[in-house]
């Protein structure tokens, strides 16, 4: 199959190399020259454009089979969220009526789930988040799930949890340069995935024989969510540091987010799209990065 990666970054590229593994013909597109560099350094071909920018998307070739659109906002506020990720889907859809594709998948993220008291969340929980770049994620899903009544593809909408793998984990390196404080009693839960598994999830619907047409939404993470206690001990005595001491508001690094706590269920991924993680829990996922070669 031919297949485009809009915003093919981390996840993107893991993505790509999964499915020109299996042989598929794989194009990521980037904004700009520097990116198209990085992509070509993976053994990936590249494409020039950028999501918010229609013109743009009306230049590319039109002859592909499957598009991926993991584009990320890098962190932006609720204006560039609606930027890249309402209006950008938008423009993408609109792409996507004058091309071949027949599949077509998404990554969305689980904080559209607003939950606060712990309870496990499979996608048919409530997405009634409070902050305001969530609640553009969730009209951004809405958008896609009207599309698909109208369009002759398959769209599978993925909400990853926090992406972590070489490079990335933002606790993990806060750590090892010991800059990591424990939030309250450290009771907060940290649901994850390993960016293999969560490249293995999209390649899992884009290639498999469940997806026939509409719009499925699938929860992106690994088999445990675990306190961010937990997280600290394993990982503070595998590498032999010290565990973090508490996070106060006189040294600024008390969170001042307003926080989610939920345990976030794959169980739909695992039995729809026969998907096995290969980091079942953090505990595998950073044995991994801490032991191996990084790639
Ligand atoms: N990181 C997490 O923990 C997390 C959690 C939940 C969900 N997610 C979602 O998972 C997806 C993948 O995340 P990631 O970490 O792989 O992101 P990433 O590494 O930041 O890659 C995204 C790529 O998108 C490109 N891009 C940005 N704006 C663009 C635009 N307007 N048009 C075209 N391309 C654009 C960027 O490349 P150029 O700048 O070179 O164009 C970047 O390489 C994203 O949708 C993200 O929101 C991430």
């Amino acid at each position: 199959m031919r297949v485009l990666i809009l915003g093919c970054g981390y996840v993107g590229i893991a993505l790509g190399r999964h499915l020109q593994a299996q042989g598929h013909e794989v194009f990521g597109l980037r904004r700009s020259v520097a990116g198209a560099a990085e992509l070509a350094s993976h053994g990936l071909p590249s494409l020039l454009g950028d999501v918010t920018d229609p013109s743009s998307l009306d230049a590319l070739p039109r002859d592909f089979d499957w598009v991926a659109n993991t584009v990320s906002s890098s962190r932006g506020d609720a204006e560039v969220y609606r930027q890249v990720y309402q209006q950008g889907t938008r423009h993408v859809l609109q792409w996507l009526r004058q091309t071949r594709c027949h599949r077509y998948v998404y990554t969305s993220s689980t904080s559209v789930y607003g939950q606060t008291d712990g309870s496990v969340v499979t996608e048919d929980a409530p997405t009634e988040p409070t902050s305001e770049t969530a609640q553009v994620l969730v009209a951004t899903e809405r958008d896609l799930q009207a599309a698909a009544a109208t369009l002759p593809l398959a769209i599978g909408i993925f909400r990853v949890t926090g992406l972590y793998g070489p490079q990335r984990g933002h606790l993990y390196h806060q750590l090892l340069r010991g800059e990591a404080r424990l939030q309250g009693d450290g009771s907060r839960l940290i649901n994850m995935i390993h960016r293999d598994d969560a490249a293995a999830a999209l390649a899992s619907f884009l290639t498999g024989s469940t997806a026939k047409g509409g719009c499925r939404v699938y929860n992106a993470t690994d088999d445990a969510p675990v306190t961010q206690r937990e997280f600290f001990t394993w990982l503070s005595h595998r590498l032999n540091l010290p565990f973090p001491g508490p996070a106060s508001a006189a040294d600024g690094t008390l969170s001042k987010r307003g926080q989610t706590q939920k345990r976030v269920s794959n169980q739909r991924l695992r039995t729809e799209l026969a998907w096995i993680p290969r980091y079942p829990t953090f505990r595998e996922g950073y044995e991994t990065l801490i032991s191996g070669p990084q790639s």
